[in-house]
Parts: structure tokens; C-alpha cells; sequence
């Protein structure tokens, strides 16, 4: 596990310690219940022998843990895996979004020191960050008509991730 909140990612090692899977959990903004599996892989040499499955019970039992209910992802082509594990086809949703800057970063000043010597002058230095883009468009891939991924959500029951 790389870091405690979201984003995060989770890996798979073999008996060797070699990183043979993957996966990257997202929060989704404003659905604090919620997350967003961005990406699973696992090594080719290691596919079909259960350990995409694997990753994900184990990527459902950590998300519980932090308290999320529901997880949602999107996919081109793994529909029939993630519907072995209890996925269903939901509208799109997405995981970006507008965030506020605290306004303490927003200036950074040098101040020269003034004890003992004759004061120096002051220096002050001010950062302009450039204004936030606008977001995205909406995606208009609903369901699967048009759409080039299809976005899938699993509802977490404690008994299924054990
Ligand atoms: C998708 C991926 C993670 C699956 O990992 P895996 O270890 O091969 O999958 P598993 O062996 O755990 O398979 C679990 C089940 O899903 C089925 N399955 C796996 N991939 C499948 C596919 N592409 N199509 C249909 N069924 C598939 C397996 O047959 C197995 O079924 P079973 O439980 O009835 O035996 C892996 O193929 C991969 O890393 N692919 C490349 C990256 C990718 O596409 N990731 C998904 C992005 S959304």
C-alpha cells in the first residue's frame, strides 16, 4: 500500500518479491462512500490464474476498511471479468472535479534575519499561480451506446470480501 487515503495503489508480489499486479483506488469527489478503481493489471506472464480476482477481493476488503461502500470503475473489453466479480454496467461518473487551495500556500515571503547585524532589507517574494482550467466536458457515454468504456459499480457486502 503506498499511502493511507485515496489516491492510492495497491500491488501484488510473488514469492519473490516481484511486482506482479497492481491496482490504483481514486476517491470520487463529493461521494465520500465511494471510490474509483482506475486500474488493475496484472503481469501477463501471471494472467488467468485467479489473481485479477484475487487483487480485486483484495482491493474490496482495503476500500471497506476505509470505509467505502461502493466502488465504481470503467473498462474496454474487461466487462465479462469484472462481471465474475459481482460488477454491474452503472452511469458514467467521474473523479475529477474542482478543488479549493488553502490560501496559506499562496504566498511564500523571505525575511531577511535582523538579529545582531544591521537589518537587511526585506525581501518579499509572491508566486501568481495560474488560474485553475475549466473541467472537462461531461462524458455523454452513457450506458454502453457510443461509449468507449463501460462504467461499471459493485455495491461492497462485508461476507463477499472476506
Ligand atoms: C483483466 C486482468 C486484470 C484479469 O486478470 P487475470 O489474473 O487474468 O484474471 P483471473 O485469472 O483472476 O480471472 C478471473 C475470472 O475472470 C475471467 N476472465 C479474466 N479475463 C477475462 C476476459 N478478458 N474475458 C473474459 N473472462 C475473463 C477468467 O476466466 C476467470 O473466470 P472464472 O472465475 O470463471 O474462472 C488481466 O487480464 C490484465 O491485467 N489485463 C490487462 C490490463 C487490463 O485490461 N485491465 C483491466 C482494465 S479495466
Amino acid at each position: 500500500m503506498s499511502r493511507e487515503d485515496f489516491p492510492t495503489s495497491l500491488v501484488m508480489v510473488n514469492s519473490d518479491n516481484k511486482l506482479i499486479g497492481h491496482c490504483k483506488i481514486s476517491p470520487v469527489p463529493n461521494v465520500s462512500d465511494s471510490c474509483f478503481v482506475e486500474s488493475v493489471v496484472i503481469d501477463k506472464r501471471c494472467r488467468g490464474k485467479g489473481l485479477g480476482k484475487l487483487l480485486m477481493m483484495k482491493t474490496e476488503s482495503y476500500v471497506m476498511t476505509c470505509g467505502k461502500s461502493t466502488i465504481y470503475l470503467s473498462t474496454k473489453g474487461q466487462e465479462i471479468f469484472y462481471t465474475k466479480l459481482g460488477y454491474a454496467v452503472c452511469e458514467p461518473v467521474t473523479i475529477y472535479g474542482t478543488f479549493q487551495r488553502s490560501s496559506d500556500d499562496e504566498q511564500s515571503r523571505c525575511t531577511s534575519p535582523t538579529s545582531g547585524v544591521e537589518a537587511a532589507p526585506v525581501i518579499t517574494v509572491q508566486f501568481k499561480k495560474p488560474p485553475v482550467p475549466p473541467p472537462p466536458p461531461p462524458s455523454r457515454n452513457f450506458g454502453n451506446r457510443g461509449a468507449d468504456k463501460t462504467f461499471m459499480k459493485k455495491v461492497l457486502t462485508p461476507s463477499e470480501t472476506t
